[in-house]
């Protein structure tokens, strides 16, 4: 199982959540984040520090949110488990569900 990032982080990027992972696994693209399903340990850290409650249990994902968990599995489908985010920086692309998308807006702005 994993964690899923979805929608509600498209074009905030607030990135707290990257601060709390021990291992590291939160992995930044373009205009999202994206957990890699192999490395998250499940441990919980990430979801509540989010301030648009982007974050969810694989298992909790809302219905509406559902296909971000391909959306975060199919993103390392070229760059496998990089074995940390920190040194891999801004990934210069995204999901094609999240190319799709017009500008979102940010309640954090
Ligand atoms: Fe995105 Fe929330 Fe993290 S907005 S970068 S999932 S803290
Ligand atoms: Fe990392 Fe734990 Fe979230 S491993 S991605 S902080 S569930």
């Amino acid at each position: 199982m994993t964690y899923v990032i979805a929608l509600p982080c498209v074009d905030v990027k607030d990135r707290a959540c990257v601060d709390e992972c021990p291992v590291d696994c939160i992995y930044e693209g373009n205009r999202m984040l994206y957990i890699q399903p192999d490395e998250c340990v499940d441990c919980g850290a990430c979801e509540p520090v989010c301030p648009v409650e982007a974050i969810y249990y694989e298992d909790d994902t809302p219905d509406q949110w559902a296909e971000y968990y391909k959306a975060n599995v199919e993103f390392f489908d070229d760059l496998g488990a990089p074995g940390g985010a920190a040194k891999m920086g801004v990934i210069d692309k995204d999901h094609p569900l999240i190319d799709a998308l017009p500008p979102q807006p940010n309640p954090l702005a």
